[in-house]
């Protein structure tokens, strides 16, 4: 149940790349036969990522993954001088490009959001100045679910003439992308988070945005990303792209949705827990609880030697163990954080899995309580 990290690849994704890996192993770059049969490959994978969009194919620029995606977005924006606005639920991959970019002389705003983990529309507004280059405000927060207000967000920026980027990389395969209802000029999306493989992605950019390329060394991806294609990656984000599309209309979401309304049901049916972020819209597959005194770290590995993966409302930096930013930002203490896992479902899920958790979680709870009882966590 840790979806959000990563997911399996799907036996079809696995199929579409096989041939790429060998057989047809050519740089798409190369005007020989072997090079073409490769690019007409990616073409026909921009063509997917293009549906998943829905946009031009001119418009996907094949990434490394969601964080390269949003650092091309920041970095590729963002000139010292220039004004940023963006929150403080972030992903890291967002986060640390605006840090960089504040020491280079760039003013950030990092707006925090209300009690139930979503940001207000009306302060990405009150926020912005005649210097405001760029909104970066993401689509589905990773440790919440929680479905960030961006169609409205876009309006805000096209009647102020701000760009406007959105980190989708937990939005897609889980809600309908469509970047024109969004009014995004740049959009990230990462294969790992729905079925494809790691380590590649695409990043949407709505034609007239003067990005500049991150990355540079070549006139790959007409010169925004260079760097040779790695053709059976991209051939296996597209057949992910592809299965996502079906998946939004096949009954999966309300599938999901029921599953997770069960887990969530049956957490609550424990004494002292919570759900992070209830209330606001959430992805079908998330749901972040707080068992008040409860050491997280140390459930999750209770979880882990009963076979349950979760993740914790804690990382683990430098060798130090600090409570989730983004649950301090909704305004949990830090012991209220630290009490808090995050249970995300793989699109497989079943409802096996979903009660197997209902079988572990409530033991495992009661005898961490009984063995280290830690101070209560509250809502500040
Ligand atoms: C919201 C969000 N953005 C960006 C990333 C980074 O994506 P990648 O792992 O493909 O670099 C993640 C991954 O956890 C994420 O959840």
């Amino acid at each position: 149940m840790d979806a959000n990290a990563t997911t399996p690849l799907a036996p079809e994704v696995v199929e579409a790349m096989r041939p790429y890996w060998i057989e047809q192993f050519g740089n798409p770059s190369s005007i020989h036969a072997q090079g073409q049969q490769a690019h007409a490959a990616v073409d026909r994978a921009r063509e997917s990522l293009a549906r998943l969009f829905h946009c031009n194919e001119a418009e996907v620029i094949f990434t490394g993954g969601g964080t390269e995606g949003d650092n091309s977005a920041i970095f590729g924006m963002m000139r010292p001088g220039d004004h940023l606005i963006t929150t403080s639920i972030e992903h890291r991959a967002v986060l640390q490009p605006a840090e960089y970019s504040a020491a280079r002389g760039v003013e950030v705003t990092y707006l925090c959001p209300q009690p139930n983990g979503a940001i207000s529309a009306e302060a990405v507004r009150a926020a912005i100045t005649p210097r405001t280059r760029l909104i970066s405000v993401m689509l589905a927060n990773n440790e919440t679910g929680v479905l960030q207000p961006v169609e409205e967000i876009g309006r805000i920026a096209a009647e102020a003439g701000v760009y406007f980027h959105t980190d989708a990389v937990q939005g897609a395969g889980k809600v309908h992308l469509d970047v024109d209802r969004i009014g995004c000029h740049l959009l990230t999306v990462s294969g790992h988070k729905f079925h494809g493989p790691k380590g590649v992605g695409a990043l949407y950019v709505r034609p007239g945005t003067p990005l500049e390329p991150f990355i540079v060394g070549g006139s790959h991806e007409r010169r925004m990303r260079a760097g040779t294609v790695n053709v059976p990656a991209v051939v296996g984000l597209a057949k992910a792209a592809d299965l996502a599309i079906a998946s939004l209309t096949d009954g999966t979401e309300a599938r999901l949705v029921r599953l997770r309304n069960r887990l969530e049901a049956g957490m609550l049916a424990i004494e002292g827990t919570a759900v992070n972020g209830a209330g606001a819209p959430r992805t079908a597959n998330t749901t972040n609880i707080r068992f008040e005194g409860v050491d997280g770290a140390a459930l999750m590995i209770a979880l882990d030697l009963k076979g349950l993966a979760v993740s914790g409302g804690s990382a683990c930096h430098s060798g130090a163990v600090e409570p989730s930013h983004v649950l301090i930002a909704m305004g949990l203490d830090k012991n209220a954080a630290n009490a808090s896992l995050r249970f995300s479902l793989l699109r497989t899920a079943t409802k096996e899995d979903v009660d197997y958790a209902l079988h572990v979680v409530p033991d495992a709870v009661e005898r961490l309580r009984k063995l280290s009882p830690i101070e209560t966590g509250t809502l500040a």
